[in-house]
């Protein structure tokens, strides 16, 4: 027995000097610094196990280091934290050096065939996504921005006094999660939106766990059985959305994007996969930026009051003259983003304070990085937005606090326009294309809860949920619970008829 743990304890001895030795003789003297710990190669899967989306940030404020390697099973992977570095690798100059990999990403949730994927990367390669190409083209500014952002808050001025009843009660998270994700699908995929359908949405939901199995498990097919059912059923719904035709009555930028697939070689019923890319980036981060900014707002009285002031400023009574018992008020929501000050830098901030955004891109060669750090050909360039974020440098000592009125002061309202320093949508070509839209109509649903009701937490006060589960591909981190509230129509609103409008006409952004 004695002998038996001796040769183990020598084994295991053994492995690790070799891996410690593989490690150190090809990691070369100028690449960034390697971080060592435990466990060569596999220290940051442990750390990333450990402490989730905070595991960058961590490393860079245990360590104070600009850019540094951390070293995986055949994989480098290089972690910028300082802004110099970062705006360098986002520079013009470097954008064939440095490459972002989306469409990994898109492959490997969306369950592609090994044809349609061979057909996909070629297209690419040559032509450019369909995807994000239309959506920029769709969504980043101009009429058809106008257009979807309408439809979107229609559909939540129709829903809203439906399902927020008086004395309502249910979690944060999930009230605000379920009407935005009906708005945006809604306002995307029209009437035929296979969301609409309660089984569809909860399949989507059982299907978002197993993202993370799908990019860092061995065997995603074991761990992620159910989840990956749910995802079946969501692609059944779309293929019969397309079969049936439901595109042509959506935003034309859901059958653009199909026409586009289809003209590459791919299968229809492969193309109606690649909506759950549409359907991600729809769905996985503006329910949670809603959860974390109406919780700033609602657990903080004066804050509160200012947004309420600013909100009421700005709506016009329309009740006929002398008629007491039917009063009505219009908001025009297009204006919220000149005269709601208040609820815009709470936007901003929120973003700021909880982003969990990394930016990925791909080495294609070797290169020298500011004239002092040697990188290697296809290793992974990984900017964490929480180490700019919380920056004191750039945000001073108060960074890790969240601050009501930060972005009201001009002093740091200059960082907004820099993505070196504030990047909750990323940077360069493809930085979000989809911000305004989920800004304009995450704002409006923020105003439609905050002038007619007042949201009381079930526990009698507000406490900060904690973030340790969040998802790391997740821009957004959503909370380790929901906070259970009940909905109370204000009474000064409860004789009141709103009218949420978004006017077509009128310039956006
Ligand atoms: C608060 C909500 C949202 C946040 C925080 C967010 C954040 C992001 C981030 C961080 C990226 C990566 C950017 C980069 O690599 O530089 C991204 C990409 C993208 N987002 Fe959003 N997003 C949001 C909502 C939306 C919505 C509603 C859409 C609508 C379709 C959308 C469409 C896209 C697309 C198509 C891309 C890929 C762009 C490209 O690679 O060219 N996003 N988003
Ligand atoms: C919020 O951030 C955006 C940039 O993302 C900026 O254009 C806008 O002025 C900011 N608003 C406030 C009130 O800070």
């Amino acid at each position: 027995m004695h002998t038996l743990l001796a040769v183990g304890v020598a084994i295991i001895l053994f492995a690790y000097f070799i891996l410690q030795a593989l490690l150190h003789s090809t990691q070369n003297k100028r690449e960034p610094r390697l971080l060592e710990f435990t466990v060569p190669f596999l220290d940051s899967a442990i750390g990333i196990m450990r402490h989730g989306a905070s595991y960058l940030q961590n490393l860079r404020n245990k360590h104070q280091v600009s850019i540094h390697t951390l070293r995986m099973p055949f994989q480098r992977l290089y972690i910028v934290h300082a802004p110099h570095l970062i705006q360098i690798i986002q520079s013009k100059a470097n954008a064939a050096t440095f490459v972002p990999n989306l469409l990994d990403f898109g492959i490997l949730f969306s369950g592609l065939n090994k044809d349609a994927q061979i057909s996909l990367r070629k297209a690419v390669s040559v032509q450019g996504n369909g995807f994000t190409i239309s959506v920029h083209k769709y969504l980043l500014s101009g009429p058809s921005l106008n257009t979807a952002t309408k439809a979107a808050i229609d559909r939540l001025s129709e829903s809203l006094p439906k399902s927020f009843t008086d004395n309502h009660q249910e979690g944060l998270l999930e009230l605000v999660r379920h009407e935005l994700a009906l708005a945006l699908t809604g306002a995307i995929y029209g009437p035929e939106n296979p969301f609409n359908d309660p089984e569809i949405e909860a399949s989507w939901m059982g299907f978002l766990p197993g993202i993370s199995h799908l990019l860092y498990s061995p065997f995603p097919y074991l761990t992620a059985r159910k989840a990956l059912r749910s995802r079946s059923r969501v692609i059944d719904a779309f293929k019969k959305y397309f079969r049936t035709g439901g595109h042509l009555q959506a935003f034309p930028m859901i059958s653009e994007m199909y026409e586009i697939n289809k003209g590459h070689g791919i299968a229809p019923d492969e193309s109606a996969k690649l909506e759950l890319a549409t359907s991600l980036a729809m769905l996985s981060s503006g329910g949670i930026t809603t959860f974390w900014l109406l919780f700033h707002i609602l657990s903080d009285a004066g804050t509160m009051r200012s947004i309420r002031d600013e909100l009421y400023a700005v709506a016009k009574d329309e009740s006929k003259n002398g008629d007491i018992t039917r009063r009505t008020k219009v908001l025009i929501l297009n204006g919220i983003k000149e005269s709601c000050p208040t609820l815009l830098a709470m936007l901003n901030e929120t973003l700021r304070y909880h982003s969990t955004v990394i930016n990925i891109k791909e080495v294609q060669h070797d290169t020298t990085l500011a004239e002092q750090y040697f990188l290697k050909k296809e290793a992974i360039v990984m900017i964490p937005g929480q180490s700019v974020h919380h920056n004191t440098d750039i945000w001073g000592p108060s960074a890790n606090t969240f601050d009501h009125h930060r972005f009201i002061s001009a002093e740091f309202k200059k960082n907004l326009a820099s993505t070196s320093a504030f990047r909750p949508f990323g940077a360069g070509v493809t930085m979000c294309p989809g911000r305004h839209f989920s800004t304009n109509v995450i704002l409006s649903l923020v105003a439609m809860i905050v002038v007619q009701y007042d949201v009381l937490p079930q526990e009698g006060q507000w406490v900060t949920p904690t973030k340790r589960n969040a998802d790391l591909w997740n821009a957004m981190p959503k909370p380790d619970w929901d906070i259970n509230v009940r909905l109370v129509k204000r009474v000064a609103e409860k004789e009141v008829e709103w009218k949420f409008v978004w006017s077509e006409g009128a310039t956006v952004v």
